[in-house]
């Protein structure tokens, strides 16, 4: 379970993130929304423990990220918005890299590492060096890394931007997987059939706001409208 209360983070003077607070249960899949430049991805920084917060804290299965961030990394999948891989491995060997990081045994990464580049059609790049992959293949890469230690909460940057319409489906399956091992998830997207089809509960967060949070029955009733693209606009609109 994840309980972030009064979560704030300012670059120099502009504030990105203000004071926001929500809870996700344990196999939640919840979809954090909204325009470019809203906080999403400072937000999911925050919560992955990569960026510290100015003010608030977040609790991630009764784990502290400020006190004890070594201790949610363990425990936490991440899939950055920038994807930075190691240039000069090779997509098999960055995965042995993580695997062993996070106290994998070689065996078990060699396994795991094979099913999550099956599912996601990456067999062909396996010997690959990360240099040498196109955008898109380097972001299914980075989503195998973030699933490798099957971490009981995954937070998802925007995971199918750029993605093939098959590899895209491939996503969504795992996330829906992961959910019914009772996995927590977070993710940011900009994609609204996909949020739609997905999420338990969407948070719509606008200038460093949280906006609206709620099911999608309940985000329509709210606006009074019949799908998530005209509930989000109807909800930024409102909000600017
Ligand atoms: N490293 C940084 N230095 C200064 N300002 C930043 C930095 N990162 C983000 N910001 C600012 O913080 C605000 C929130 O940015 P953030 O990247 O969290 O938005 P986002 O919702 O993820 O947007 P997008 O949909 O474009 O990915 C923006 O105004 C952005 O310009
Ligand atoms: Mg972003």
């Amino acid at each position: 379970m994840i309980e972030v209360n009064m979560l704030t983070k300012s670059y120099s003077k502009k504030l990105a993130v203000d004071h926001i607070n929500f809870k996700i249960d344990d196999g939640e899949i919840f979809g954090l929304l909204g325009p470019n430049a809203a906080g999403k991805t400072t937000t999911v920084r925050m919560l992955s423990t990569i960026l510290k917060p100015d003010e608030g804290t977040a609790i991630i299965n009764g784990i502290d990220v400020i006190e004890k961030p070594r201790e949610v990394r363990k425990i936490i999948g991440v899939l950055p918005e920038e994807v930075g891989l190691y240039d000069r491995l090779t997509t098999a060997e960055m995965l042995l890299y993580y695997g062993r990081l996070h106290g994998m045994d070689k065996k078990i990464i060699k396994e795991r590492t094979e099913v999550l580049f099956d599912k996601l059609d990456l067999m062909d790049f396996i010997n690959a060096r990360n240099s040498t992959l196109s955008k898109g293949t380097k972001q299914k890469v980075s989503i195998a890394r973030a699933f490798l230690h099957d971490p009981s909460v995954l937070f998802l940057d925007e995971p199918t931007a750029g993605i093939d319409v098959m590899s895209a489906r491939a996503i969504k399956d795992m996330i829906l997987e992961a959910k019914k091992q009772k996995k927590t998830i977070l993710f940011s997207t900009h994609i609204m059939p996909e949020a739609e089809k997905i999420c338990d509960r969407i948070a719509i967060i606008e200038k460093g706001n949280i906006i609206a949070i709620g099911t999608l029955s309940e985000l329509k009733s709210m606006t009074k409208k019949k799908d998530l693209e005209d509930v989000f606009i109807r909800l930024v609109e409102e909000h600017t």
